[in-house]
């Protein structure tokens, strides 16, 4: 399997406010792609995943549609969230371990070096995936809302770029959690792996 995040790694790591294999995403591109009804008629899932490496750009895209900051002062995301409280937190993982995502920042913070990838591999499609989303939250009313906004948003910048993508509630769930470390409070809510078909 070819590595996830590439050679470009090191050139995107960046300095003082966070740690060494943290990592800088770039900037979302948040203009142009598929007209929206387009996307809405193509949004499927396909449940098709190869080697071809997801870069950092694409990456930062998923992430951003997801539940990136859409507003200039950062207090607003690409999804809505009950009272603003935003009661969602998106990690990934990949072949090279577990990162959070922080919007505001746009920045993935590394929480392990060790690929969570093998407990959703519980269905022979998902055999080269290379990038899962997880989903948590702490609300027992929103924080599932909270995910299923995000899953839609992943969906249709898939179809828009051409990517697979499944939402995904079959997982060795308990072992997820578990190494999620999470903060008091806070469960896995749904999973979502997005990748090239070839
Ligand atoms: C909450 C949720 C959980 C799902 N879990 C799985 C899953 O574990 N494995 C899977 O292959 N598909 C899963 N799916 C995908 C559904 O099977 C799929 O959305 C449905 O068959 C409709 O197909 P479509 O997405 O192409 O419209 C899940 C979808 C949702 C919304």
């Amino acid at each position: 399997m070819k590595n996830f995040l590439g050679k470009t790694m090191a050139a995107l790591l960046i300095g003082s406010a966070a740690n060494a294999a943290d990592i800088q995403l770039p900037a979302p591109q948040n203009e142009g792609g598929m007209p929206l009804m387009q996307a809405l008629n193509e949004r499927k899932s396909i449940r098709q995943f190869g080697q071809r490496p997801i870069d950092m750009q694409t990456l930062s895209n998923i992430l951003w549609a997801a539940y990136g900051v859409n507003r200039p002062d950062g207090g607003y995301r690409t999804i809505p969230t009950a009272k603003n409280e935003r009661d969602l937190t998106v990690y990934i993982t990949t072949p090279e371990g577990v990162w959070r995502y922080e919007a505001e920042t746009n920045l993935l913070r590394e929480i392990s070096q060790t690929s969570l990838l093998d407990m959703f591999k519980l269905q022979d499609y998902m055999q080269d995936a290379q990038l899962v989303l997880i989903y948590t939250g702490s609300t027992a009313d929103y924080a599932a809302m909270h995910a299923g906004s995000a899953y839609q948003n992943v969906g249709l910048y898939a179809a828009s770029a051409g990517m697979s993508n499944v939402v995904r509630g079959y997982f060795q769930r308990e072992e997820v959690q578990n190494a999620l470390n999470l903060p008091y409070g806070q469960r896995v809510i749904i999973s979502q792996v997005i990748g090239w078909a070839d």
